[in-house]
């Protein structure tokens, strides 16, 4: 059960650590999340420039979110933990410093996703485009469930080709739709808590409500927060688009 301080179905205005305290042990089904990348407010430090002490902050704080996320995992629960490679004085830093992190290390890594899109954000510097980012999909035990049969085609292989194109952007770097669908469907069951911990404008619980299935969220910008609860409230469980149904988005493309 999830704690009586936190109703479900919301997105609070917190830091994600000071929420995630307020979960009891072993409470969530399935986290979906991507972290911030240049602005980590609930570490103390901001830096653009992504120096090495915000790499070592950056790194301490990612290290207690992994411990939190153990913590309120349930044993059958899994973790879709969405991280990019950065560009730094012109030169790639990949996010492979997260695998030797002490807590990331007590979870059973499962699946090691690239999430491919066409295009790129970054065609500088001479080099080979950023044009993927990664997944790490993350379990306390291998007594996870995984639905092959979700209608999907080729539903577990590991590269996932999901375009980043959204229009009517509300956040730089929202997550698509499809992406939680994806998600989702392979993963989803009747009941399920669905947990992001960096809501941004409230993709996930977008998505989770869409299916039917609870969630909860931690966002630290106030107008995010509201930015998602405006998507809530003109999202319901039959306005799941057709792309997220049987035959989906993604059988189209590949
Ligand atoms: C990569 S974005 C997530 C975007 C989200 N997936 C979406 O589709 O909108 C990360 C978010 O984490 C938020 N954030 C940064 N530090 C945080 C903290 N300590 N606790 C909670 N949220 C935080 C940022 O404001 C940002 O909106």
């Amino acid at each position: 059960m999830v704690k009586k301080l936190l109703e479900l179905n919301k997105i609070y205005n917190i830091d994600c650590l000071e929420g995630l305290k307020q979960l009891e042990d072993n409470s969530i089904d399935l986290v979906i999340t991507s972290p911030p990348y240049e602005d980590i407010t609930g570490a103390g430090y901001s830096a653009k420039s992504k120096d090495v002490l915000f790499l070592k902050l950056y790194s301490e704080f990612i290290d207690k979110v992994f411990n939190e996320l153990l913590r309120v995992l349930k044993p059958t629960g899994q973790i879709f933990f969405n991280i990019k490679t950065q560009t730094y004085n012109k030169t790639i830093r990949t996010p492979h410093w997260l695998e030797f992190l002490e807590s990331f290390q007590k979870f059973k890594l499962k699946s090691y996703i690239i999430w491919k899109y066409a295009g790129s954000f970054d065609s500088t510097d001479k080099r080979f485009h950023l044009d993927y980012e990664i997944i790490y999909h993350l379990s306390k035990t291998d007594d996870i469930y995984l639905n092959e049969n979700c209608g999907i085609k080729d539903a577990l292989t590991s590269v996932w080709y999901v375009p980043h194109n959204i229009s009517n952007r509300l956040h730089p770097t929202q997550m698509p739709e499809v992406l939680v669908e994806r998600i989702l469907k392979i993963t989803g069951k009747e009941g399920i808590t669905v947990l992001d911990i960096f809501s941004g404008v409230g993709t996930t619980q977008t998505v989770a409500k869409k299916f039917g299935y609870n969630y909860l969220g931690f966002e630290i910008n106030p107008q995010y927060v509201e930015i998602a609860n405006k998507r809530l409230d003109q999202t319901t469980l039959a306005s799941i688009p057709p792309q997220a149904k049987a035959s989906g988005i993604l059988e189209a493309i590949l």
